[in-house]
Parts: C-alpha cells; structure tokens; sequence
C-alpha cells in the first residue's frame, strides 16, 4: 500500500523529498514511452503470480482488465499523470489501484522496478529495431533499384578526392548500400540480444516465490531467458549495441551525404537534389543548399555521443541496479528518433536525385586510362612494374608535350616501349575500360548486376529473419 507520502516506495521515509530532487529524481516525461510495454509486461507477471498461486483467477482477471483501462487511457491520451507519478511503473500502478482497488497492490508481488524498467526497455527496442529494419531495407532497396534503372552511367571514381580510374555511376551507389546491408544485418543480430526476457530478477537476487519464468517468457515471446538476475537487472550491453550499431550507420550515411554534397556542387555537378529535400538561402537568392544531406552528416555526431555517453555511464558502475541506468532511456529514445527520421530522409533524396550524365561522362580524362595503358603492356607480356613504369613515361611525355596522355602518336609510345602497337586506340575507351573489372565485386556490368543479385537475394532473407514482433498489447 502507498505510505502517506503517496509514493510507492515511501514507507520508510518520513520527510518530504526536495521538489527539486523530485524533479531531478523522476523520469515520466521521456519514460512515458515505454507505457504499452510496461502495461504488456505487467499482464504477463499477473499471469505468472496466478500460476505460482499468490493471485486467484478472479483477482488476476481484475488486473488483466485493469491494466486494459490503462492502456486504454494512454492509447486515447486520457491518462492523468500526477505528480507523484515518479516514472511509467509508478504511474500505470497507482492508476490500477484507482481503478480496481487493493487487489492492485498484489501486482508487484516478487517484481522490482529493476525487472521491470529492463524488460520493458526490451520489449520497446524489439519493436523499434523492427521499425528501423524496415525503413533500413526500403533505403537499400531504392539504392539497388538505382543502381540497376543506371547502369550505363559511368563517371569518374576518386581516391584521396583525386581522380583514380572510371567506374560505373550503379557501383558508387552500390558500395554504400553494401555498406548498408551490414548494418541491417547488424541491426538484426542486436535485436537478438535484445530479445531476452529479464523479469523474474526481483530486485537483485532472483524470484522467492515461485513464479515460472518460462511462463512469463512464451507470453512475452522472449528467445530466451536471461541467465543471472544480478546481471539481468543490470547490463545495458543491448543498449551499447544498438548505440554502436546506429553509429556505424550514421558514418556510412554521413559518408555517402558527402559525397553527394560534393557531386552536387557546381564544381562537379554530377547530381543534382531535389527542392523537396534542399532549402534556399536568405541571403543568396541563387543558392540551393544541400540541407538534408547536411543534417544526415551532423546527425551522425549526436548519435555517437550517445554511445559514447552510455558506455561512460556504465563504466566503474558497481554491481547490479544503480540509478545512474535510468539514463540509458533518453538515448534511445533520441537515437531511435534520430535513425527513423535520417533514413527516411536519405531514401527521399536517393530516390529523387536527378543525374547528370553528360557532365559525369565530360569528367572522365585520358590520364584515368593511364593504369589500364599499364594493363595493355601487361596483356602484351610485361612485368606490371616494368608496365607501370611505362605508363608512368607516356603520362610524363603526354605533360611536357602539353597534350592529353590518348594524344600521343604510336610512334611516340614506341619510344617508351616496342610492344605498343595499333591496337592501343582500344584503351583510350572509357567503357572498354570499366568491362575489364568482370572480377566478382568490380565495376564491369556483369559484377554489377552481380552485386544486384547479390543485394536482393540478401534483402530477401533478411526479411524472412526478421521478427515479425507485433507493438505490445
Ligand atoms: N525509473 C527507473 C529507471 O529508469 C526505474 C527503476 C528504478 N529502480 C530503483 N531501484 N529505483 O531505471
């Protein structure tokens, strides 16, 4: 029964507490959140208290239908927080008992808020992590649909921001959503860590009064069942994973923001962004600014603040339940928020950027063929060194003649090396030059439409694994 304090902890305590400390202390403004899966949680430990007997059916069946009454309040935004309502556990459980009466007080028989916070926590981030799965493929899926729509645009590739050697436009969108599928099939690893039942814990040391925790798990559809209650009640490793999890990437989607921040400046103007996902500026009435991929790169740095947040609070953290876990909360709320709204954000821009084709072609330069003049003498019977260097003398030449590298005459490359022969003019082809890299997970059109196959066949099955958890009832 709640002391005079009205508080459900509050019988030992005699004074009042500080009302800044009560605001310091309460978590019900984020923590509300978690209302349907802490009222799905609570259904289920009335059923496991029924079985071990320490509740009849009748007074089970009064709970049951009283924690309806209170999603039904929170679902229809009825319910009625008072200020006492320290946290969600608080607020659905002093709401029951104003509901059904004493009977609610039989509900926490065995449990802690320390079982309690970590399994709702649990059941929460299962059905985020399915959202996020979700909005994931759809974004890797636009990419792969893209790169198929576009496979016959070829634009130059960079390393150290220089230009390298020419690629397909479909590989560069490639190599991002394969960066992406690791993270989906990250996300759906994490989500079977997460996937463990807690309750049953107590407050430390376990259940003293018999209740199944098999029961509890089939109702709640846990995997598993957690393996020690000092550890259970305790560890945020879930938390940490899925914090490091949307960090990873937000550095693959910060990454690809900048290059298409890069590809969409006038100084390359590969691409082009969508007025649905740029803004202007007030100021500069010619400016069209790449918002959305500002904010996807800048995002990136608050979500690993979280993580790194997180593992700071948990580190040199003494054992079991400390209110210092309260925090981990906020930043799952936040990061979750934070990854539904980037992803769909960056599917949007994919799926609207406009391609300028002419001008990706115009950007491919002789001196991109000079490693496949080196290939042309190694097919020729040359050491790659020796063919290396070479290519690195017709390069030179081409420089102090003032000409571009496929202006050199045959003569003048025979100077270099006897074995050039007519059939160079073949290398000055920037599509002859991509369809050499037929080697499985190069840029030629049959690795591509490999890497294609290789995508969906992945997005397939991660689809059939994911967890089809419906949201808590
Ligand atoms: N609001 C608390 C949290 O988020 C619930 C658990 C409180 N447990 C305790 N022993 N004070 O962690």
């Amino acid at each position: 029964m709640a002391s005079e304090s009205g508080k459900l902890w509050g019988g030992r305590f005699v004074g009042a507490v500080d009302p800044i400390m009560e605001k310091f202390n309460s978590s019900i403004t984020y923590d509300r959140h978690l209302w349907e899966a802490d009222v799905q949680g609570s259904k289920a430990y009335s059923r496991g208290l029924e079985k071990a007997g320490l509740l009849t059916k009748a007074e089970m069946d009064q709970i049951l239908h009283g924690l309806d009454k209170v999603a039904e309040e929170w679902a229809q935004g009825t319910f009625k927080l008072n200020p006492n309502d320290e946290d969600i556990h608080t607020a659905n459980e002093r709401r029951l008992k104003e509901l059904i009466g004493e009977t609610a007080g039989k509900l926490h028989t065995g449990r802690s808020r320390n079982d309690q916070v970590v399994t709702d926590l649990r059941l929460w981030m299962r059905q985020n992590c399915s959202t996020l799965s979700a909005l994931l493929c759809e974004l890797i899926r636009t990419m792969v649909d893209r790169a198929e729509a576009e496979r016959d645009v070829l634009f130059p590739g960079y390393t150290h921001l220089q230009r390298a050697q020419p690629i397909r436009w479909s590989h560069w969108i490639l190599s991002h959503a394969v960066a992406l599928t690791r993270d989906s099939e990250r996300l759906l690893e994490v989500q079977k860590r997460i996937n463990v039942l807690p309750l049953g814990s107590g407050a430390i040391a376990g259940n003293p009064l018999g209740v199944d925790r098999e029961l509890l798990r089939a109702e709640l559809d846990f995997g598993a069942i957690t393996l020690n209650s000092m550890d259970a009640t305790s560890e945020r490793d879930f938390v940490a994973e899925f914090l490091f999890w949307a960090s990873l990437c937000m550095t693959h989607l910060s990454r690809m923001a900048e290059d298409l921040i890069l590809y969409g400046t006038k100084e390359f103007s590969f691409v082009q962004l969508s007025d649905a996902y740029s803004t202007g500026s007030s100021l500069m009435p010619q400016k069209k600014n790449p918002d959305s991929l500002e904010l996807i790169r800048s995002k990136a740095g608050r979500v690993f603040g979280r993580c790194a947040g997180l593992l700071m609070t948990l580190k040199g953290l003494p054992s079991t339940y400390n209110k210092d876990l309260q925090e981990d909360k906020e930043a799952v709320f936040e990061v979750s928020d934070t990854m539904s709204a980037v992803l769909q954000v960056a599917t949007g821009v994919i799926s609207t950027l406009q391609i300028h084709r002419e001008n990706m072609g115009r950007a491919l330069s002789p001196d991109m063929l000079a490693t496949d003049l080196a290939y042309y003498l190694v097919r020729k019977g040359m050491p790659f060194r020796q063919a290396h260097e070479a290519s690195g003398k017709a390069v030179f030449m081409a420089e102090t003649k003032g000409v571009a590298l496929n202006q050199l005459s045959l003569q003048e490359l025979q100077t270099i090396s006897p074995l050039f022969s007519g059939d160079v003019s073949h290398v000055w082809d920037y599509g002859h030059s991509v369809e050499q890299y037929q080697a499985l997970g190069g840029t030629a059109r049959s690795s591509v439409d490999w890497q294609i196959g290789q995508l969906r066949a992945l997005l397939r099955a991660q689809q059939a694994e994911s967890p089809p958890h419906a949201s808590p009832k």
